[in-house]
């Protein structure tokens, strides 16, 4: 079944050819981040615009490049949230379209379920159940994957997602935006034991976390150093903030992995790209022999690949919509049908 997928809920557009949920045949994606660099974040009224302006080229690029024409297109499936309204607009209308010209299934995908997905193109192998922690600019959650359509949120973020907080501190360390995998490679060149970086409780809920304190802490000492004209060690607070996120982040994970019994662990976003987090997930999956699954930095990011990955099995579950499909801002990853 070959499904053609599109993405357009924050700053990328992407449209991808995907054959039975596991086979990219092709991924066409136009990314806007120059163009939101010089206002230090994502402008929605220009994703918006940008994504209308790049979706019918890059759906005839994703057939190019597979190689197909129209008529071999089995079902059309698209990110219907959550995301920036107006840019999550552009893909459902897109699709809708497309499906009905098509005459073909339209299937609406969670982005986030759409994430976790990334690693079944990855891994060919990997089936439900696993644990898997979502990690991106927007989000930060350890679900279990009980299936390929059902799931349970085990903990989440209190306030900032985690890749939020990257951008943040990295943003006033003079970093454009995204500075996450900016800061990353500063890090390299750090050490993290220089600076001393508090990581909170978040609640009651142990598997939820809070990044706020700790990106106020680095923002506070930053300030702090600049107030009293010390020369501050970038290098080595980049190293302590990623090792601080990666301890917010890893034993949580880990007590989870405990908790299902489960001993496969997936991590996807773009913030499963960092490298201190990717090697500190490696030591401690080894530590209690289980499967550690990460997708490639291509597949880490927001791409329309992964879309039509998790669109395939949600088109074997039933999942499918009619020409009254709705974008949604916010919706929640565990299972309710539309
Ligand atoms: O999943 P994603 O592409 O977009 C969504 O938010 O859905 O994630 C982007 C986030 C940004 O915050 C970016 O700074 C962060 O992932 N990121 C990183 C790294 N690479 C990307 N954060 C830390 N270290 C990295 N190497
Ligand atoms: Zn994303």
């Amino acid at each position: 079944m070959r499904i053609l997928s599109v993405e357009s809920s924050c700053d990328e557009t992407a449209v991808a050819v995907v054959e039975d949920g596991r086979k990219v045949l092709s991924d066409a994606i136009s990314s806007q981040v120059e163009l939101h660099k010089i206002y230090g974040g994502v402008v929605p009224e220009i994703a918006s615009r940008k994504h209308i302006e790049a979706i019918y080229a890059l759906a005839d690029e994703a057939l190019q490049k597979a190689n197909i024409t129209r008529k071999d297109i089995d079902a059309v499936a698209v990110t219907y949230a959550p995301g920036l309204i107006g840019a999550v607009l552009v893909g459902v209308n897109f699709a809708k379209a497309a499906a009905y010209s098509l005459g073909v299934p339209l299937i609406p995908v969670h982005h986030i379920r759409g994430h976790i997905a990334a690693n079944y193109l990855a891994y060919p192998e990997l089936e439900p159940p696993f644990l898997c922690l979502v990690v991106s600019g927007g989000h930060t959650l350890i679900v279990d994957v009980k299936d390929y359509t059902n799931m349970e949120i085990l903990g989440g973020t209190r306030d900032d997602a985690a890749g939020e907080s990257f951008d943040k501190v990295a943003r006033v360390l003079g970093m454009p935006y995204p500075g996450g995998a900016a800061l990353d490679k500063m890090a390299q060149a750090g050490d993290e034991t220089k600076y001393d970086l508090p990581i909170p409780k978040a609640g009651e809920n142990p598997l939820d976390f809070s990044f706020s304190g700790l990106k106020t802490a680095a923002l506070n000492l930053i300030h702090h150093a600049e107030q009293v004209g010390e020369e501050l060690d970038v290098p080595s607070l980049c190293a302590s903030f990623s090792a601080a996120v990666s301890k917010m982040l890893v034993p949580r994970t880990m007590q989870a992995l405990s908790m299902t019994g489960y001993k496969k662990l997936a991590v996807a976003g773009g913030v499963a790209a960092n490298s201190r987090i990717r090697a500190d997930f490696l030591a401690e999956t080894q530590k209690v022999g289980a499967q550690l699954f990460v997708p490639p930095l291509s597949l880490c990011g927001d791409n329309g690949a992964m879309i039509g990955a998790q669109g395939y099995y949600e088109f074997l579950a039933g999942n499918t919509a009619g020409q009254e499909l709705n974008a949604y801002a916010t919706k929640s990853l565990e299972g309710e049908r539309l």
